[in-house]
């Protein structure tokens, strides 16, 4: 049994980990989490109050921050600013949380001596051509192409330095696009299942040709939990599920489940600098530490998706409107 401290456990991907630890493994969770925009207490609703903890403030906060390491055995940080889209619209909360915040928490580390765990993303290593043979590996170079993925690839670096000049023991991991429980209805599919719930059409973005490489939350946060318990210090992992789909695929198979018309969506105006395509290879945290996805279905976890958006509206239906009535004031 550990005492773990988590950031951005009030968010999509820090709350599914949460859930996954308190179901998976005996350990304490103490939750630090700033509840912006993208944060929710109703994320962790139902957990046991003897095993999860929730503190509402900064990770750039460093008092608050040492305060909560000295209580801990070890750190995972998921907690960013994580939306593309408001990145180009705002970029100045991403430098002060991903970059900012992200050394704050690396200072706490260096000074209590803990075992720090940094989530990171794919799109560090900017895109790949759609017939590039080659998938991103730890050894790609980076590339970012966003101010969201930019201040991401930002505070991987700060992770190496810190390791490499002061011994840090931290890990990283770069994960591919999530979907599951508990994401915010600004991102691409819950944007999507909630507008065909609400009778609005899906809006795809300029052809729809962009790929995305899913894995479920769950997926990812079992190969958090491995890495966290197996792997080497200093060491970076690629955590991927071999889910590739291009957006147009996606919006016509979210349609066909939900029983509508596979051709019932809007293509709308392009994000500016998109992506084409990410592409994991996560061969060395399979053969190095033994992870395997779970979910090897994408639709079938997309159909379990789309029923927990119906049976939770409660959840999502308070954000909806202002995230749309933004998409519009962009035509998109
Ligand atoms: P999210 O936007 O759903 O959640 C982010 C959480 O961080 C929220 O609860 C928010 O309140 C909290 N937060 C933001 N600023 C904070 C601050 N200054 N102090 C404390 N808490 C703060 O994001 P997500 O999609 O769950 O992503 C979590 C992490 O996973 C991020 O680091 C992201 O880069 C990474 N990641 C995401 C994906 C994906 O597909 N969503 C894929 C790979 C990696
Ligand atoms: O690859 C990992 C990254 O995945 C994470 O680092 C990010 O935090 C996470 O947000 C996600 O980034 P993307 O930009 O890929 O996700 P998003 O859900 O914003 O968009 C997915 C794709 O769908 C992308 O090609 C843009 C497109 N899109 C998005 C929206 C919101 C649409 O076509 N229509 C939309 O309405």
């Amino acid at each position: 049994m550990a005492d773990l401290l988590v950031t951005g456990g009030a968010g999509f991907i820090g709350s599914n980990f949460v859930h996954h630890v308190v179901a998976h493994t005996d350990h304490r969770v103490t939750v630090l989490d700033k509840l912006t925009y993208a944060g929710n207490r109703a994320s962790l609703a139902g957990l046991p109050e003897d095993r999860v903890r929730l503190v509402e403030g900064d990770i750039a906060d460093a008092e608050l921050v040492d305060g909560l390491f000295a209580e801990v055995d070890a750190v995972v940080h998921y907690a960013a600013e994580s939306h593309n889209d408001n990145s180009l619209h705002d970029p100045r909360p991403f430098l002060d949380t991903n970059i900012i915040g992200t050394y704050t928490l690396l200072e706490a580390a260096r000074r209590l001596d803990r075992r720090f765990h940094h989530i990171s993303t794919d799109e560090v290593y900017g895109d790949l051509e759609l017939d590039d043979p080659q998938r991103f590996t730890e050894d790609t170079p980076y590339n970012p192409s966003s101010p969201y993925s930019s201040t991401k690839a930002g505070s991987d670096l700060l992770v190496r330095a810190w390791v490499r000049s002061f011994g840090v023991r931290a890990t990283i991991s770069n994960c591919s696009n999530n979907y599951g429980p508990y994401q915010h209805v600004e991102k691409f599919i819950p944007r999507q299942i909630t507008n065909v719930i609400r009778g609005i059409r899906p809006k795809l973005y300029g052809k729809g040709e962009n790929v995305r490489d899913w894995i479920h939350a769950d997926d990812h946060s079992s190969a958090v939990l491995t890495i966290l318990d197996r792997g080497e210090i200093g060491e970076t992992y690629l955590i991927g599920a071999d889910g590739e789909k291009n957006n147009k695929d996606v919006v016509e198979m979210i349609l066909e489940i939900m029983g509508e018309p596979r051709d019932a969506y809007d293509h709308v105006t392009d994000r500016a600098g998109h992506d084409l395509r990410y592409a994991i290879d996560s061969t060395k945290l399979r053969s190095d530490l033994g992870w395997t996805p779970s979910f090897g279905d994408f639709e079938s976890g997309l159909a379990a998706t789309i029923q927990w958006y119906r049976d939770n509206e409660a959840w999502w239906a308070p954000a909806k409107d202002g995230v749309e009535a933004f998409y519009a004031s962009k035509g998109q």
